[in-house]
C-alpha cells in the first residue's frame, strides 16, 4: 500500500510478492521475478500493508487515573479536574516518584501492545515530569523502550503540558523554567516540541514563546490545539510552520485556512474525543480546504487510554466521518508525514521493512473496509518491524 504505487487512493496492487532484505524492502512485483528469500510468509487471502505510524502518544507515565475516570463518567469535566490539580498533574506526581526502571518497564509493556497490533513507528511525548530532570528522563525512557521493543520512536518535548501546582500563582515563572532550564537540557533528546494550549493549560502567547524557542534549537513544532476551547492555537501553529496541529475539535474557519496554506497536518485523536464526549472536529471543512488528515491513539492514562490503533481508526470513521481510505492513510503515510518522515507508512522499494499482514474478517473478501469495520476486531497476522518478524 503506497498511494504512489498501484490503484486508487491506497495504491493497491494485487497478487504481488514483497521481498525484504535486512531492514529494507528489496522487491515488489510478480512472484516469478522475485529474488530468492531465506524465509517465506504466505499472505494469500490477506492484505500486506505498511506498519502503522502512531504519531501522537504520551506512552511514558506511572500511576493510575481510574478514580478520575469514574468522576468523568459522573459528569465532572476534564478541564475542571485539571484546574483542581488532578488529571495530568496527578500523573505528574506518580511519574516523578516512579524511578527509571519502573517507567521503562511500563513503557516497554505499552509499546509491545501497540506493536502487536501493528504499530512500527510511534511518537512519544514527555510532559509528566514538568521539571528538567524528569522531562529528560521521560524522553530517554521513550528511546530506550523503543530500542528494547524494536520499533522506531520519535520523541517530543512537552514541558508545556500543564502548570505544576507549585507555580499556580506564578505561571510566568514556570514558562521561564521551561525556556531557560528544561529546554536546554532536553533538546538533545527530542525530535519535536509541543505545547498544550487550552483552558486550564497554556495561553497562545505562552505556547508561542516556548514553541519558537524549541524551533530555534532545531526541533520540529507540533501543537495540542483547539481541543476543549477555541484559542487560535491552530492558526498560530500554522504561522510557526508546525508539522501538525492535533485534536482540533474547536478549530474555526480561520484556523483551517491557515493550516491549509502552511501545509500543517491535522492529527485527529478520536480516543480523546470519545472519552471527553467532545463534538467531533470539522472534518468536512478540513478535507475541503485540503488539510491532510492523520489519525493517532493519543495513548495516555487520562483523556485517551487507547492501546489499539485500529480502534482509533474505526472511531475516526464512525465518530469523525473519515472514509476508510482516509483512516488507513491517517494511520500510515499521513501519520509519517506528520512526523516529517516521507518514507515510513508506505511499502516502497528501498523503504523501511515495516510491514503487516492483516487477514480480512472471516468469510469476507480482502477489501480495505474489512480492516476498520469491526471495532477492535482487526486480525493482524504478522508484524515485521525493522525487518524482524515480531512474534
Ligand atoms: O492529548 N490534552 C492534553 N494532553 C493529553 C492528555 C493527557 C492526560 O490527560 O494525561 C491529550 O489529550
Ligand atoms: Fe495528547
Amino acid at each position: 500500500m503506497d498511494p504512489s504505487l498501484g490503484e486508487g487512493e491506497l495504491g493497491r496492487l494485487d497478487d504481488v510478492t514483497v521481498v525484504l532484505s535486512g531492514a529494507r524492502v528489496l522487491f515488489i512485483g510478480p512472484d516469478a521475478e522475485a529474488p530468492a528469500a531465506r524465509q517465506e510468509l504466505d499472505a494469500t487471502g490477506c492484505l500486506l500493508m505498511p506498519g502503522l505510524v502512531d504519531c501522537h502518544t504520551h506512552a511514558v507515565w506511572a500511576g493510575s487515573r481510574g478514580k478520575e475516570f469514574r468522576r468523568r463518567l459522573a459528569g465532572v469535566p476534564y478541564s475542571q479536574i485539571l484546574e483542581e490539580g488532578g488529571g495530568i498533574l496527578s500523573t505528574v506526581e506518580a511519574t516523578r516518584s516512579a524511578g527509571e526502571p519502573t517507567l521503562t518497564e511500563l513503557a516497554v509493556d505499552r509499546l509491545q501492545r501497540l506493536q502487536a497490533r501493528g504499530v512500527t513507528t510511534v511518537e512519544i511525548k514527555s510532559g509528566y515530569g514538568l521539571e528538567p530532570a524528569t522531562e529528560r528522563l521521560l524522553l530517554q525512557v521513550a528511546k530506550e523502550a523503543g530500542r528494547r521493543v524494536g520499533l522506531k520512536v520519535f520523541t517530543t518535548f512537552l514541558g508545556a503540558h500543564a502548570i505544576p501546582q507549585a507555580f499556580r500563582s506564578n505561571r510566568e515563572a514556570y514558562v521561564a523554567q521551561v525556556l531557560e532550564e528544561q529546554l536546554p537540557i532536553v533538546a538533545p533528546y527530542a525530535d519535536f516540541i509541543d505545547a498544550y494550549i487550552d483552558r486550564g493549560a497554556f495561553t497562545v502567547d505562552e505556547g508561542e514563546r516556548i514553541l519558537r524557542a524549541g524551533s530555534g534549537l532545531g526541533l520540529g513544532v507540533r501543537v495540542h490545539a483547539e481541543q476543549v476551547t477555541h484559542t487560535g492555537a491552530a492558526a498560530m501553529a500554522a504561522r510557526l510552520g508546525a508539522l501538525s496541529a492535533d485534536h482540533l475539535e474547536q478549530i474555526d474557519a480561520e484556523g483551517i485556512d491557515a493550516m491549509a496554506k502552511a501545509g500543517t497536518i491535522a492529527v485527529l485523536l478520536p480516543g480523546a474525543q470519545a472519552y471527553l464526549k467532545d463534538a467531533p472536529p470539522p472534518v468536512g471543512a478540513l478535507r475541503e480546504a485540503g488539510v491532510p488528515l492523520a489519525v493517532a491513539t493519543d495513548l495516555n492514562p487520562g483523556s485517551s487510554p487507547v492501546l489499539d490503533p485500529w480502534i482509533a481508526a474505526t472511531l475516526a470513521c464512525i465518530s469523525m466521518g473519515l472514509t476508510v481510505e482516509e483512516a488507513l492513510l491517517g494511520m500510515t503515510a499521513r501519520g509519517a508525514d506528520a512526523l516529517g518522515d516521507s518514507v515510513r507508512g508506505r511499502v516502497r522499494v528501498g523503504g523501511p521493512a515495516d510491514v503487516l499482514v492483516v487477514a480480512p474478517p472471516r468469510g469476507e473478501p480482502v477489501e480495505p473496509e474489512g480492516l476498520v469495520q469491526y471495532l477492535g476486531g482487526t486480525r493482524v497476522r504478522h508484524v515485521i518491524a525493522e525487518g524482524r518478524l515480531v512474534d
